[in-house]
């Protein structure tokens, strides 16, 4: 039965890491997969997470089941994390958020409600977007088409296009959307385009289905939400997928939720019964270990400040990190104009090299990106920046 197979390719993301780690060049750099890395390129677990790690192996009491929707208070938790205090409040028994194994199995959660909710449901994607969305979102038997939203020449993005391509999306089907930090662009929606975004949604009556997993990693913990606060707020149904990941830096522990918000109490109520089915029929309950950190960290004022400051410098290294490959890629001697990176938000940029290019990157220089030209910013650092530049520089003028 299984002598037919023929194996797949590697993951475009995860496939670099193993290349990577195979690569015996002592120059080479992982710009690849969005992990955040501290200046001498480690990925160290959090302070607070530390903290909170000892305090619950000296006091946890039981190992038992936690249940299909997760643990009650960690959810609570995140809902208040990503809508704020008076939307949490506002939208009451509106509101559903389940615990989910990381943001990719809050995804996949979040797929298979929908295909509940309308079998026929075609999820709109941002062109480009996250690599996994379009094999999570079909693998679950839902259709996948693309809108427009990034120009590669002037860096922006293409929002008028973007628009007239929802104006043509209807009821039943969905706009999945990064609430921040788009991956891979790292460009944004501003605070006028969300409000047009959301009137869109409003009178074209689809569901706006958010992905969030970078929130605190471009400009706060509450800014990076604006847009998603903004169509909580007013539209009767969202959907809103987040992960502890990168934020608490919990990536393996697989820290995640869904929020569903939907337009009466009776249909929130009838939408966590299939969600905590599918949850069920998956992987049956969620892990602990994660949820019990963010959990514990968010309500320790003390470890919450630790947190708070440990995000905001990691967010503030990434954003230097950004200004400085600007000015050492004109130093290099690069003429194109490169101030967009600087613009962007999150870990992601696409370098701006062409899909020839990556791979003489890779193969000449042990330059290791996604064959978008999609970069982890955060990869950079003193060590590796001059030959990430002069290399850069080198293929750019070949
Ligand atoms: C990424 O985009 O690199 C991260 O979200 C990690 C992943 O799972 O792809």
């Amino acid at each position: 039965m299984f002598q037919s197979l023929t194996p797949l390719p590697p993951d475009p993301i995860l496939g670099l890491s193993v290349a990577f780690k195979a690569d015996t060049n002592p120059n080479k750099i992982d710009l690849g997969i969005g992990v955040y890395k501290d200046a001498q390129g480690n990925t160290p677990v959090m302070s607070a997470v530390k903290k909170a790690e000892d305090i619950i192996l000296n006091s946890q009491t039981t190992k038992t089941y936690v249940g299909p929707v997760g643990a009650a208070e960690y959810n609570e938790t995140v809902a208040r994390m990503v809508l704020g205090e008076t939307l949490y409040d506002s939208l009451g028994k509106r509101r559903v958020t389940v615990q989910s194994p990381g943001g990719t199995g809050g995804l996949r959660l979040a797929a298979e409600f929908i295909k509940k909710a309308n079998a026929d449901a075609t999820v709109w994607v941002s062109d480009p977007t996250w690599a996994n969305h379009v094999p999570l979102i079909t693998s679950a038997g839902l259709k996948i088409e693309k809108s427009p939203y990034y120009d590669y020449t002037s860096h922006s993005v293409r929002f008028e296009e973007m628009l007239d391509c929802l104006r043509r999306v209807t009821q039943g089907d969905l706009v999945l959307l990064h609430g921040c930090c788009h991956n891979p662009s790292g460009a944004d929606l501003n605070q006028q385009q969300w409000q047009a975004v959301r009137d869109v949604a409003l009178k074209q009556g689809f569901t706006v289905f958010i992905d969030m997993a970078y929130q605190g990693l471009g400009d706060g913990i509450d800014e990076d939400v604006y847009g998603v606060r903004q169509l909580a707020e007013s539209l009767p149904e969202l959907i809103i997928v987040s992960s502890c990941s990168k934020n608490f830096g919990l990536y393996r522990e697989r820290t995640g939720a869904l929020t569903v918000i939907c337009d009466s109490d009776a249909s929130t109520k009838a939408a966590t019964t299939l969600i905590a089915a599918a949850a069920r029929a998956n992987y049956s309950m969620p892990p602990d270990h994660g949820a019990a950190i963010v959990q514990l960290i968010m309500h320790d004022a003390d470890l919450r400040s630790e947190w708070d400051q440990e995000l905001t410098g990691m967010r503030d290294r990434i954003n230097g990190l950004r200004s400085l490959l600007v000015e050492r890629i004109a130093a290099a001697g690069i003429e194109e104009d490169f101030s967009f990176i600087e613009r962007e938000k999150g870990m992601f940029s696409f370098l701006g090299v062409n899909v020839e290019q990556v791979p003489t990157l890779i193969n000449d220089y042990s330059i290791y990106l996604v064959n978008s030209s999609r970069i982890n910013v955060a990869s950079v650092n003193e060590s590796n920046i001059d030959y990430l530049t002069s290399s850069l520089a080198k293929v750019l003028s070949s």
